[in-house]
């Protein structure tokens, strides 16, 4: 596709993402049964990633979102986790699994978890399609992980550079000149 042109190297296949994401569904389904789970999306990274899991869990959930950033839309972290949208609905007394595109160095989900506890959930789980254990700066292990993934940025299938390239169906390494070009 036309933007392919800013891609280097597909890191995780479409296909490889349709297979880690029925097997992820297959086993949430067998752990939330009976536990109508509050699936939460981080928006706005999720999107693609959360639209085919929930596809694959074969058991009652409920849908919200959440959008809270870290990033700020460059290609550094930083310290700072803002809630730019909360959730609709109470947590409290519920079984929450949070969604994520991906765990770099764990601030956010700590942020998030650390909060939906506070609000009284009753449990509080992560799924994130990829994970980037070399990125950690506080010690956290997702509970359902997708795919480990070299120290690298990514973009695609709801991974962003400068809020574009979301909508690409794979995920992929930019090129080192999109970097330095102007990309706005
Ligand atoms: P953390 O708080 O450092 O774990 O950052 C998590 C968030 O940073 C993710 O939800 C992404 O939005 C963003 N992020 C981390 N790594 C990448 C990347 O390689 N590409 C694009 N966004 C990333
Ligand atoms: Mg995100």
């Amino acid at each position: 596709m036309e933007l392919d042109k800013y891609i280097e190297k597909v890191l995780v296949s479409q296909k490889e993402i349709e297979t880690v994401t029925k097997s992820l569904g297959a086993k949430i389904t067998k752990d939330y049964k009976n536990k109508k789970p509050l699936v939460v999306g981080l928006l706005k990274g999720c999107i693609p990633f959360m639209s085919d899991l929930i596809k694959h869990i074969d058991t009652n959930i409920e849908l919200d979102f959440m959008n809270v950033s870290s990033y700020y839309g460059g290609i550094e972290s930083t310290a700072d986790v803002k809630i730019e949208k909360d959730l609709s609905v109470t947590v409290k007394d519920r079984y929450i699994l949070i969604a994520e595109d991906i765990v770099d160095s764990g601030r956010t989900l700590n942020a998030v978890i650390k909060l939906l506890e506070y609000r009284g959930a009753k449990e509080v789980k992560v799924v994130t399609l990829l994970n980037k254990p070399e990125g950690r700066l506080i010690d956290y292990v997702p509970d359902y992980i997708g795919v480990d993934i070299p120290k690298l940025f990514v973009v695609g299938y709801g991974l962003d550079y400068k809020e574009q390239l979301r909508n690409l169906p794979y995920v992929g390494v930019l090129k080192p000149e999109v970097y330095t070009k102007d990309f706005n």
